[in-house]
């Protein structure tokens, strides 16, 4: 038996959807835990691009179980969209499962999410407007509508009723919205929803718990990044979810002693989408670089990410925070061409050098960051399928994060499509 997690190590994108698509195979069980619709994650194989928001990214392999577990946050729309599309390209294993713990994104959520960011105006979140946060808080004040309840349509017409009710006073309320939701319809909705996905519903801890118990190999899909965490990112400008590692357990039942390996996923620069802060920030050139050659664009929303330099002050965090066992860089040859290839090694405030107590909006806005330099390479890397292949500089900037963050770089990701991928010695074993 082999507990895998994949993270987020930065603030998401990082590429966790082509590694969980790639190392699916070697794992009977693959789970999403936390997050919803506000995830995308990329998988790019046989020269198909596929994008999954809800789906675990190991969903094209119908021999493999994908779990959506309790943890998670789904809007039924977008999950029937996705299981429509792959239906469509003859691609559905039937494969799927979600936890009947998982809650349901309501519209009311969704409302709630664009209406709230539109009344913070200049200090909105620059969420994806996926409904998440407005969602989650209901998980937590008990007023949530969880997947399982689509089975009991007495009990989930009942507790509508109560729950819109409140949700209909507070539209009106605080946003002065006049147009109340039906009861009616939101049942009648999730009743068609329930015709597809209702087969679909087990026990998350079951189904996880089963696997473990024969011994099988389980990979946990985390959405988000660990400075999107809702306790340890950079508050409040985060998700609603815990994206750290711990969250797998939380997520799916799993307990904390079964985990074996942590896997952090960063890119070789940094992204952020949204606001908040981002010390290592470049907003001239070589941003745009980064941005037309990464193609740095939402996987959800299609805005623009913000990019600079990779951030080792940041990452050292997050991988403590994880605590991973292993790390996989991503995108690497999006740094291809530069003269210079830079990284934080540390920051500085008022005038001298700082130690990080805290990762917080407040308290990284008030930090500089000092780089470090290196040479850059040419390229293109892509094509390389082993470590002798690559340029002498990237070898040497590898090296140096490796033994800056303290956790082994197992993975070099040189390309968005599967193939494009060189490990490091020992590939990680299972
Ligand atoms: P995720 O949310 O962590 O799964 O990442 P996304 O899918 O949102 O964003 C990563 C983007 O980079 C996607 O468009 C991937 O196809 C792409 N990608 C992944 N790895 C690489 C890589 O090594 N190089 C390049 N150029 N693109 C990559
Ligand atoms: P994946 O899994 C990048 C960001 C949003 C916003 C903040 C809160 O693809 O890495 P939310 O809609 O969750 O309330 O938004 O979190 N965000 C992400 N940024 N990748 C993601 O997911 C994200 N999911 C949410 O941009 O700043
Ligand atoms: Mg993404």
């Amino acid at each position: 038996m082999t507990v895998v997690v994949i993270v987020g190590s930065q603030w998401g994108d990082e590429g966790k959807g082509k590694l969980t698509h790639y190392l699916g195979p070697d794992f009977d069980l693959v789970v999403r835990f936390q997050g919803g619709s506000n995830a995308g994650h990329t998988v790019k194989t046989h020269g198909e691009t596929y994008k999954f928001n809800l789906l675990p990214s190991a969903i094209l392999y119908p021999d493999r179980t994908c779990l959506m577990a309790d943890g998670m946050v789904v809007n039924p729309a977008r999950l029937l969209d996705e299981i429509k599309f792959l239906k469509k390209k003859n691609l559905w294993g039937d494969n799927l499962r979600i936890g009947s713990h998982a809650h349901l994104v309501m519209p009311y959520h969704i409302l709630l999410d664009e209406l709230e960011e539109k009344r913070l105006g200049g200090r909105a979140i620059g969420t994806t407007k996926q409904g998440i946060g407005p969602c989650y808080a209901d998980k937590f004040a008990r007023l949530g509508i969880q997947i399982g309840d689509l089975l009991h349509p007495s009990a989930l017409r009942e507790r509508l009723g109560t729950v819109v009710e409140l949700k209909n006073a507070m539209l009106k309320g605080v946003y002065n919205h006049d147009e109340p939701y039906s009861v009616d319809g939101l049942y009648d909705n999730l009743m068609r929803a329930a015709e597809t996905l209702g087969p679909l519903v087990v026990s998350s801890v079951e189904t996880v718990r089963g696997h473990i118990e024969q011994g099988n190999s389980v990979l946990c899909e985390g959405a988000q990044g660990a400075l999107l965490d809702v306790d340890y990112g950079t508050y409040p400008f985060v998700t609603s979810s815990h994206t750290v590692a711990a969250g797998a357990c939380l997520g799916t039942g799993i307990s904390v002693s079964e985990i074996n390996k942590v896997i952090g996923v960063s890119k070789a620069y940094t992204t952020r989408v949204g606001n908040g802060v981002f010390p290592s920030e470049l907003t001239g050139e070589t941003g745009n670089h980064m941005r037309e050659r990464g193609l740095e664009y939402g996987t959800t929303t299609g805005r623009p990410r913000r990019c600079g330099w990779l951030d080792l002050v940041l990452l050292r965090y997050t991988l403590k925070i994880h605590g991973c066992t292993e790390l996989a860089l991503t995108k690497i040859d999006v740094l291809d061409g530069l003269k210079t290839v830079k990284v934080v090694g540390s920051y500085r405030k008022n005038g001298s050098t700082s130690t990080i107590t805290e990762i917080s909006d407040r308290q990284l806005s008030q930090c500089e960051p000092v780089y470090e330099e290196f040479k850059g390479w040419e390229g293109p890397i892509s094509g390389a399928r082993s470590e002798e292949e690559l340029p002498p500089e990237l070898v040497r900037f590898v090296d140096f994060v490796e033994q800056e963050v303290g956790v082994p770089i197992r993975m070099l990701s040189l390309g968005p499509d599967h193939d494009e991928t060189v490990w490091r010695i020992p590939k990680i074993q299972i």
